[in-house]
């Protein structure tokens, strides 16, 4: 019995998250927002009314278009973006924001697709509300 509990539980887990029970969810959120502090964090700031670091307040940019912040001086180019930030367009960003914008100057990249989704799902959580 030991065994199979043991072999299952994972799998059980998974069957959780994608069911969005609470506790799965909050600890997703939990491990996301870890990943986002680490990776982001020193240049973006996510509590409402926190000013810019080296890059702008990332509250609500989840659904939102680009370079929407006020006060932030963005590079010409990613002025110039005239997209709304979705899952597809964050993921391209954070691989590789040079091949996206060759002009901006966030000097970051995540070659890890598994570390880009959790930051991702997090800035979705924090997202646009309307
Ligand atoms: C070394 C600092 C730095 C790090 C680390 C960094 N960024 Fe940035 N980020 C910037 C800067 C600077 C800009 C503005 C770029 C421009 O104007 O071209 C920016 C812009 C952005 C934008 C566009 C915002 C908008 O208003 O359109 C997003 C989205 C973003 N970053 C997400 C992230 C995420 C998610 C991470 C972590 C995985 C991250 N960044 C890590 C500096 C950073």
């Amino acid at each position: 019995m030991q065994i199979r509990w043991n072999r299952s539980a994972p799998r059980a887990m998974f069957a959780l998250a994608a069911l969005g029970c609470g506790a799965a969810q909050a600890q997703d959120l939990a491990a996301a927002k870890k990943q986002f502090i680490a990776s982001c964090g020193v240049c973006h700031a996510i509590e409402p009314g926190a000013p810019p670091r080296q890059g702008p307040n990332l509250l609500g940019v989840y659904g939102a278009k680009a370079a929407n912040v006020e006060g932030f001086k963005y590079s010409p180019g990613l002025q110039q973006a005239d997209w709304v930030w979705d899952g597809a367009r964050l993921d391209a960003w954070l691989a590789d924001p040079n091949a996206v914008i060759p002009d901006t100057v966030m000097i970051y990249r995540q070659a890890d697709p598994a570390r880009r989704a959790l930051v991702i799902a997090f800035l979705k959580s924090i997202g646009k509300q309307d």
